[in-house]
């Protein structure tokens, strides 16, 4: 599964795919108050929630050079059909045997922008999940970044009940 792709961009990095754990919730937390404003961004004591409740449903791509996390997706699986703001904050409702998969992180660094590290680490999660079993991921975005999800397969869904960080949200789904 950890299939290296070359940076699109740069010949400086090369990336690869891992799925972490607990240790690596510090330097996640870290790249979550980096890649969202105050508002949006989980908390240190969530991200760390959800790597010990669901860490396959994490895919995280390296800095071969450097070992550092560079960006990241994670999911939470739910037999429910749309994301709601308790699921940002309560591990509780997670169910393992869900057969969808709610997105609720996209996110890579500043510095490693506009090399094509999210769509990669997409087509691999939507693999990984896909050999999971499961149906169709969801998520929430901005409307700005709608047809940057469309781009890998995800269809606009309307306006979201989900009032995360005080914003609107567009609801998008991927069947699988
Ligand atoms: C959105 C984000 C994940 C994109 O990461 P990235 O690695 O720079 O994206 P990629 O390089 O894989 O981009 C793939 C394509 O989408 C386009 N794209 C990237 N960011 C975009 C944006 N904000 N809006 C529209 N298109 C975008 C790129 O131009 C690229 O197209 P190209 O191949 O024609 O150049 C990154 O900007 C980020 O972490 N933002 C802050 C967190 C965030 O908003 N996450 C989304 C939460 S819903």
């Amino acid at each position: 599964m950890n299939e290296n792709i070359q940076n699109k961009k740069s010949h400086e990095a090369t990336i690869y795919f891992m799925t972490p754990d607990k240790r690596d919730s510090r330097e996640l937390s870290e790249l979550e108050a980096i890649c969202f404003p105050p508002n949006e961004a989980c908390s240190p004591e969530m991200v760390e929630k959800r790597l010990c409740a669901m860490p396959e449903l994490w895919l995280c791509a390296r800095d071969s050079e450097t070992g550092k996390t560079v960006g990241f997706i994670c999911g939470y699986a739910s037999s429910k059909e749309r994301i709601t703001d308790e699921m940002f904050v309560d591990t509780a409702l997670y169910e393992p045997d869900g057969a969808n998969i709610m997105i609720l992180g996209v996110e890579v660094h500043p510095d490693y922008r506009g090399r094509g590290i999210a769509e990669a680490l997409m087509e691999e999660y939507k693999s990984k999940m896909k050999a999971m079993g499961k149906r169709k991921l969801v998520l929430t975005c901005h409307d700005r970044l709608i047809g940057f999800y469309e781009r890998f397969g995800f269809k606009d869904m309307g306006l979201s009940g989900s009032k995360w960080g005080g914003e609107t949200w567009y609801d998008m789904e991927c069947v699988l």
